[in-house]
């Protein structure tokens, strides 16, 4: 196991995945589940924080359907490329550039919504207790935390198995589980392998 598999990823380890080009994870395209969510009015208006967005498509998607979106990314390779959309597109959104971990206080009780994909699964697993602190932090009381969690079945990562247990066992005290199943239209790449939560901030 390389050192890299044992401790996780570091910025300069995301950035260089930017750098290279490689982004194995990106769907090219807003995931589909939140489109469905969005489409069957689960996913309401209003506003809406995408941690570890990468380029962004929920970003852009949700800024096109006049959600207030603010997406967190701690690489310059990631906002760069959110930025350029942005623009091109004539959108807004706000883009942090930082560590999703230390949002300040000004972001506590702020949003309505909270997209997680990809990113859960992305950080190393001694940072999950740090992950749930945070956005039980920043969505308002009532909030609603959309997830796919990934559940790769294999060790090591990034990404980082994801299992029910693991959903369950982390946001079970901050969170209302108001769904929690094997997302039955996920990409063909992540075909049976996520869990579609739904998620309501006590
Ligand atoms: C696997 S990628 C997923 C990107 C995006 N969610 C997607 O599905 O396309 C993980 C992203 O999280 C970002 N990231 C990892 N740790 C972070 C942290 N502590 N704060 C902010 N961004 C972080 C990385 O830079 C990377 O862009």
């Amino acid at each position: 196991m390389t050192e890299e598999i044992r401790n996780g990823y570091e910025q300069v380890d995301w950035q260089k995945h930017y750098d290279d080009n490689d982004l194995a994870w990106d769907l090219g395209e807003a995931a589909n589940p939140f489109v469905r969510l969005w489409e069957d009015k689960v996913l309401k208006p209003g506003t809406l924080i995408v941690p570890g967005c990468g380029q962004g498509h929920e970003v852009i998607f949700f800024a096109e359907r006049g959600f207030q979106v603010t997406g967190v990314d701690y690489t310059s390779g990631a906002v760069g490329l959110l930025r350029k959309t942005l623009k091109d597109k004539k959108l807004n959104a706000n883009i942090l550039h930082q560590d999703f971990f230390s949002l300040d206080v000004a972001h506590d009780r702020t949003y309505d919504n909270l997209l997680e994909q990809t990113f859960f699964c992305a950080i190393h697993p001694d940072q999950r207790p740090a992950y749930v602190e945070t956005v039980s932090r920043i969505l308002k009381p009532g909030g609603l935390l959309f997830g796919l969690f990934y559940e790769t079945g294999e060790g090591g990562g990034p990404p980082f198995n994801t299992t029910e247990a693991d959903v369950q066992n982390h946001f079970a005290a901050a969170f209302d589980i108001e769904r929690l199943e094997k997302c039955s239209f996920s990409s063909e790449k992540r075909r049976d392998k996520e869990w579609l939560a739904v998620m309501r901030k006590k």
